[in-house]
């Protein structure tokens, strides 16, 4: 079982080689000490966060004494696209326990990352051959959508294509693959999940061992605040204090996005490797609950509205084929 302490840290140790506690990777209602199922776990997480930026700790600045060291002594870590919404919760909470090099492409958040564009295959291959890594955290994708759809070759290049020119850099020092995914590459509906399914398989030949994490909606703070992703849009709601507006109509199991961290830490500590892993809490949410439940406290009014988005049933079926509970 997995448990949470009165200071809601989870326990490593009680989630140890248990995979299938990893594959469903969530307390379940009212199985921990504090009482707390998962997905109150993320709002009570993330309220206290979002308090401490409501009083200013918005857009921190990263300003290390030393460069990244890289030593030899312990794994090192290349998180590739650091800058991200989750690259950057990744590169911080995973720095204290191993080496890790971080990646940049437009946006240097820390002045230790190292410049790459994934699309340039020499690049790829020249960084990652500098750095030489044991294992490399791929985060750089273009997760919208609408992005994806609207200039579908540079999807294709830099969701996919890239994905080949960072598996044969791994592969060429031995290094083993983790790919941020989606759960919409499961039963892909639209172009983005299409590239995520076919840069899932790509991933999956990897010669030294692999790991795809599936994420559904990402909650929790990030020391990037800035990109436009869910999460910080909240966080910008919070900013302005006006209402807001969000739909009812598509339901998703929230990831929290330090048991990405945790996760990553656990498998490889522990050699959990060649696996394709759910990260999600077991209740259903829409924009609207998770908007309703993170705004409120803050006396921010949300308005809900039904969007009829189309992504629903898709991913209804996908949750059953993923044994998770349906509606
Ligand atoms: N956020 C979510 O709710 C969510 C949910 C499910 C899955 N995911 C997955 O999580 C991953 C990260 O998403 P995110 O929300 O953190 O996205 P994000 O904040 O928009 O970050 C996108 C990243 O892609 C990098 N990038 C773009 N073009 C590049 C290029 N040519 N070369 C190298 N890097 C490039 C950006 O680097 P610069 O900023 O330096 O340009 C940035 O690090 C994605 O794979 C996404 O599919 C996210």
């Amino acid at each position: 079982m997995v448990e949470y302490k009165g200071n809601f840290k989870i326990t490593i140790n009680e989630l140890r080689i248990n995979i299938p506690i990893l594959l469903r990777f969530a307390p379940r209602r009212g199985g921990g000490k504090s009482g707390l199922d998962g997905y109150s776990f993320i709002i009570r997480g993330v309220a206290q966060l979002a308090s401490a930026f409501a009083w200013g700790a918005k857009g921190c600045s990263f300003k290390s004494s030393h460069p990244d060291k890289i030593m030899d002594d312990k794994t090192k870590i290349s998180i590739i696209g650091a800058s991200s919404y989750v690259g950057a919760r990744l590169y911080f909470d995973l720095k204290s326990k191993f080496i890790v090099v971080g990646t940049y492409s437009s946006n240097q958040l820390s002045k230790n990352f190292i410049y790459l564009d994934i699309t340039n295959k020499k690049e790829v291959e020249k960084v990652i051959n500098d750095i030489r890594p044991n294992v490399i955290i791929h985060v750089a994708n273009n997760a919208s959508a609408k992005w994806c759809d609207t200039y579908p070759e540079k999807a294709v290049l830099l969701n996919q294509t890239a994905t080949q020119y960072i598996a044969d850099s791994a592969n060429k020092v031995n290094a083993k693959l983790i790919y941020i995914s989606t759960m919409g590459a499961v039963k892909p509906s639209n172009l983005y999940g299409k590239t995520k399914s076919k840069s899932e398989k790509i991933i999956k030949t990897s010669k030294y061992g692999y790991l795809i994490l599936r994420p559904s909606l990402i909650l929790g703070y990030s020391p990037n605040t800035t990109n436009d992703r869910p999460f910080n849009r909240l966080l910008k709601n919070l900013d302005e204090g006006v209402s807001a507006v969000y739909d009812t109509s598509w339901k998703f199991q929230p990831t929290y996005i330090r048991h990405m961290s945790e996760v990553i830490t656990a498998c490889i500590n522990n050699k959990i490797f060649n696996r394709s892993i759910v990260i999600a809490v077991t209740e259903m949410k829409s924009r609207y609950d998770t908007a309703r439940d993170i705004l409120t406290p803050f006396g921010i009014k949300v308005t809900p509205v039904d969007a009829k988005d189309s992504t629903f049933e898709v991913f209804k079926d996908d949750l059953s084929e993923l044994n998770y509970p349906r509606l």
